[in-house]
């Protein structure tokens, strides 16, 4: 018998869906015992967000600041599991409040060392430095991390912006005014999942193989560099605004308005621009683009 454990957390649900379709190969096959685990924190965030609430997330999310487990004596976390997958939003281009609270806490350190993980995000498109913050945590507790599935909005990236807003703030996975593209994840790709689960599958029962090559086979991961590029400027101003935000107190409202402003023109005025200079040099950086791709592609890491 495989023990299969399930840890995720998800505000509108869609992370759910998805891990619902992903493991019915599993919850078929007798020889596997699936566990869940939906992680409860000491904080709440409320669905649909508020302008406030929305962006006051910001600064705990990027600097990765835990809150404690509301139920750390859950049994599930104190078994032994051939494989963990751990489900994840982006949130600030690092895991969301709840996950990164998780894999801080004293029984996921315990529950995943020497384990094998598969990681799943459902985010809009921005998840790849986040992947690289979880790697680092995943190998500071001992587990090891075998596989990574990345279900995205695959509209362009302006549009998923806009309709992510609109999603997000008033809870309705809809098409906004009836013209735009319907906001997350398609869900034909919601539903699709199942064919991840079926290589999840093989692999516990035949194990020796390389899980990420035979998921990267079923279109697990997909690149989009310049994106990568994004993240990695973005994060580079967010740590520069998160650690300033974070040190105010009574003004915090105030900076997390003036952060809302930086993001407004960052998003609107200066991804354009930056996208504009990288069409120009994209020709000549093929071959950093080609690693990047294996990498992000990939489970290993630099650390
Ligand atoms: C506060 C907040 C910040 C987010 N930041 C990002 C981000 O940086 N990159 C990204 O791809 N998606 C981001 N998202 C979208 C989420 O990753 C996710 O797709 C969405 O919240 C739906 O997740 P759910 O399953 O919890 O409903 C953000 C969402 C929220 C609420």
């Amino acid at each position: 018998m495989k023990k299969v454990l399930v840890v995720q957390f998800s505000q509108s649900g869609q992370l759910t869906d998805i891990l619902h379709h992903l493991v019915t190969p599993l919850v078929e096959d007798s020889a596997v015992e699936l566990s869940y685990y939906t992680i409860s924190i000491e904080r709440s965030f409320p669905f649909p967000w508020d302008k406030a609430s929305f962006f006051d997330a910001f600064p705990e999310s990027f600097l990765q600041i835990p809150y404690d487990l509301k139920d750390p004596q859950n049994e599930v976390l104190y078994q032994k599991y051939d494989l963990v997958i751990l489900a994840y939003q982006v949130w600030y281009l690092s895991p969301s409040i709840p996950m990164n609270s998780f894999l801080k806490s004293p029984q996921a350190k315990r529950l995943l060392k020497d384990t094998e993980v598969v990681t799943v995000i459902g985010a809009r498109n921005m998840w790849a430095l986040a992947q690289e913050k979880v790697k680092k945590q995943l190998l500071e507790v001992g587990a090891r991390l075998k596989g990574n599935i990345v279900l995205v909005d695959r509209n362009i990236n302006h549009i998923s912006v806009i309709t992510i807003v609109q999603w997000m703030f008033t809870g309705k996975k809809e098409k906004y005014l009836g013209v735009f593209p319907k906001p997350g994840v398609a869900q034909s790709e919601i539903e699709g999942a199942g064919k991840f689960g079926r290589v999840m599958q093989s692999y516990l029962h035949e194990k020796g193989t390389d899980l990420q090559p035979a998921l990267l086979e079923q279109g697990a991961v997909e690149i989009r560099p310049f994106l990568i590029e994004m993240d990695q400027k973005a994060n580079k101003m967010f740590k520069i605004w998160a650690n300033l935000i974070i040190k105010k107190k009574a003004s915090r409202p105030t900076w997390l308005k003036v952060f809302n402003v930086y993001l407004f023109v960052a998003i609107w005025f200066i991804s354009p621009l930056v996208y504009l200079i990288y069409l120009l040099k994209r020709p000549f950086i093929n071959t950093k683009i080609k690693k990047l791709k294996a990498y992000y592609q990939g489970v290993k890491t630099y650390v």
